[in-house]
């Protein structure tokens, strides 16, 4: 692999302890993927964040990071924790469990994460890490890579946790994958023959699509959503973070829409073609609980302003009886807050929880034992990794549950 005489001197630790483990991990990567050179990225975006997940071993490994004096290079933001890290007393959360989640913010904070003030979330794009099209980032949170690749014709592969933070000590990544324009061409051509009314459904679309893509890049023709229009982004986002749940899938092109197919071709000549008519085999795959519902969850990915504005509409004047919690990330609710919304949805009995995600927080230690969400991401997750029973349905649906505890079959 060809390398500056800068990245030459980084690897044989002329930067340090840090920077040489780094450099290391991105020339390994680089190598195992046959780059011929690393490229500098404009940010990224690092997963591995929730103490559930990645345990003492992992806090551990931060903090050597950290106290060997590693600092990120380029603009870094951070996947969600596994709770709300003001609120997490009034969640239900214990002291011990918030005392270690918030010893793994501060280890990425002391590297220089978010200049020192890291905000949890998975839509980075949301709170001011957006690159231009054309920028190779590294980000790790699947969802935002098919958002960054997609809506935003950024360039990112699927990064891993400690390649991701690697990127961000050294601002390289290998050049493979997604960053060159010979691997961004669908080969999956796949025509939408069924109306899609709710961001829901083009979550449930994803999902579909998601197991037969594998790791592909599709093509959609008639999906009706166009660029402008109310919610187009989230349908985006939801569509996007589906197909990179159940599938691997990176990038996706719609024609029309996305910035890529808008301005050149975009399908390779060579490619398989699939239909879909029926989006019940999602709702179906993702309705395993029983009828009572214990919590209601939205904000898979995090929510937009929009979207929660759209909740605290359908609940003006009402109570929930079960838990409804909107995920999102702090910026955005500090945003709600400011324009009332806030102070509404708990009116209602709704919490805004910034800075996590349910699928990965420890609900089970909370008592919760069924989830309905608007999200196939968030059902999926819950159902596969979490092991909880859910359901998935509309927006509408799902706070129907939260009012009456139940979910209408
Ligand atoms: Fe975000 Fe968690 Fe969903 S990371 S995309 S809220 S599963």
């Amino acid at each position: 692999m060809d390398l500056t005489p800068e990245e030459e001197a980084w690897l044989n630790g002329a930067g340090g302890p840090a920077l040489k483990r780094a450099m290391e991990i991105v020339v390994a990567l680089g190598r195992i993927y046959g780059a011929k050179r690393l490229i500098p990225i404009a940010s990224v975006q690092i997963a591995g964040v929730s103490y559930r997940n990645i345990g003492a071993a992992g806090l551990r490994f931060l903090q050597r990071w950290a106290a060997e004096g590693a600092q990120v290079r380029v603009p870094t933001t951070l996947n969600p924790a596994a709770m709300d890290l003001k609120g997490w007393r009034q969640l239900g959360f214990t002291p011990e469990f918030a005392a270690r989640q918030q010893q793994v913010i501060e280890a990425f904070a002391a590297m220089g994460v978010g200049q020192g003030r890291p905000l949890p979330t998975c839509t980075p794009y949301l709170v001011g890490n957006v690159p231009e099209p054309g920028d190779s980032v590294a980000w790790a949170e699947s969802s935002a890579v098919a958002y960054a690749n997609s809506v935003l014709a950024a360039r990112t592969n699927r990064e891993g946790g400690p390649g991701a933070l690697a990127a961000a000590l050294t601002g390289r990544t290998a050049a493979y994958g997604m960053h060159l324009d010979e691997n961004r061409q669908a080969t999956l051509r796949v025509e939408v023959r069924v109306p899609l009314p709710t961001v829901a459904d083009f979550s449930a679309l994803g999902a579909l699509v998601g197991q037969v893509a594998g790791n592909r890049i599709p093509y959609f023709y008639g999906l009706p959503v166009a660029f402008g229009e109310l919610l187009w982004r989230e349908k985006l986002k939801a569509l996007g973070a589906a197909l990179a749940a159940t599938g691997a899938v990176a990038l996706y092109h719609v024609d029309g829409v996305t910035p890529e197919a808008i301005m050149q071709p975009m399908l390779a000549p060579e490619h398989e073609r699939l239909v879909v008519d029926d989006l019940t085999p999602a709702y179906t795959a993702f309705n395993t609980a029983r009828d009572s519902v214990d919590l209601v969850w939205m904000g898979c990915p995090h929510a937009s302003l929009a979207e929660i504005r759209e909740v605290a509409t359908w609940l003006t004047g009402r109570r929930v009886r079960v838990p409804l919690w909107i995920t999102c990330a702090r910026p955005v609710r500090d945003e709600a807050t400011r324009l009332g919304l806030t102070t509404r949805l708990e009116a209602a009995g709704v919490r805004l929880v910034a800075d996590a995600c349910v699928a990965i927080a420890p609900v089970h230690d909370l008592g919760v034992r069924a989830v309905a969400t608007s999200s196939a991401k968030g059902a999926y997750y819950l159902a596969n990794l979490a092991s909880i029973p859910v359901h998935f349905g509309s927006l509408e649906r799902c706070v129907r549950a939260a009012l009456t505890g139940h979910w209408e079959s």
